[in-house]
């Protein structure tokens, strides 16, 4: 029995993840890619939410850089060291902890910010997901993704392959960009793309 069928993806199963320091999705800084978003003005100020934030690194960018983050993990450790981290640097974020299934915002957010949340996931849940992030979002809101990409059968990761993307992401999003090929330092790459909610959804 492989660790997704033992343990359902449960809090618990991301918990032991953390305390066995088996994190190697964790850069230990921001994406170079939501750095280089900031940087070209792609991604400006707004409200911004960020699910499966786990530490946080791009939260802490985000909020240093001026935005209104929420954040949401239901992992005890990842929410704690990111609370922790935003007060050693003394910034302000909504950090929630919640499954992202339940969480119910209280308002729209301008864009969401999805990097290893969607691939951490349970794949016959993506349906779900993505009518999610659809109603978290405001109509002409930008979705701002990180699709990761993998060649083993067994996840998490669970492979996010472009073209299943185009067709999770189709009615009622529009592609703005060419995906960009991002490295990851798990020996892994994902593919960079920015979409925007249709006005009329
Ligand atoms: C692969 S990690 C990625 C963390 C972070 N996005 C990053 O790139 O460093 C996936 C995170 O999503 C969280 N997660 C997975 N399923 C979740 C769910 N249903 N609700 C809330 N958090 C979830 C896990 O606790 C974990 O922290």
């Amino acid at each position: 029995m492989n660790n997704h069928e033992k343990y359902g993806l449960s809090p618990q199963y991301w918990q032991d993840r953390y305390d066995q320091g088996k994190t190697g999705w964790d850069r230990g800084g921001p994406s170079p890619m939501l750095l280089e978003w900031l940087a070209s003005g792609a991604l400006k100020p707004c409200t911004i939410f960020v699910p499966g934030c786990g530490r946080g690194h791009e939260v802490l960018a985000l909020a240093k850089a001026g935005f209104q983050v929420t954040a949401v993990d239901y992992a005890d450790s990842a929410v704690q060291s990111l609370q922790s981290q935003l007060k050693h640097h003394q910034l302000k974020a909504e950090v929630v902890q919640a499954d992202i299934f339940q969480y119910c915002p209280t308002q729209l957010f301008d864009a969401i910010y999805e990097q290893t949340c969607l691939c951490a996931i349970d794949p016959a849940k993506r349906e779900t997901y993505e009518q999610l992030i659809t109603s978290w979002l405001r109509p002409q809101g930008k979705l701002f993704a990180l699709f990761m990409q993998t060649d083993a059968a067994e996840g998490p990761p669970f492979a996010c392959p472009l073209g299943e993307m185009q067709k999770l992401f189709s009615t009622g999003w529009t592609w703005t960009s060419e995906p960009k090929r991002v490295e990851h330092p798990m020996g892994l790459h994902e593919w960079a793309s920015v979409l925007q909610k249709s006005a009329n959804q």
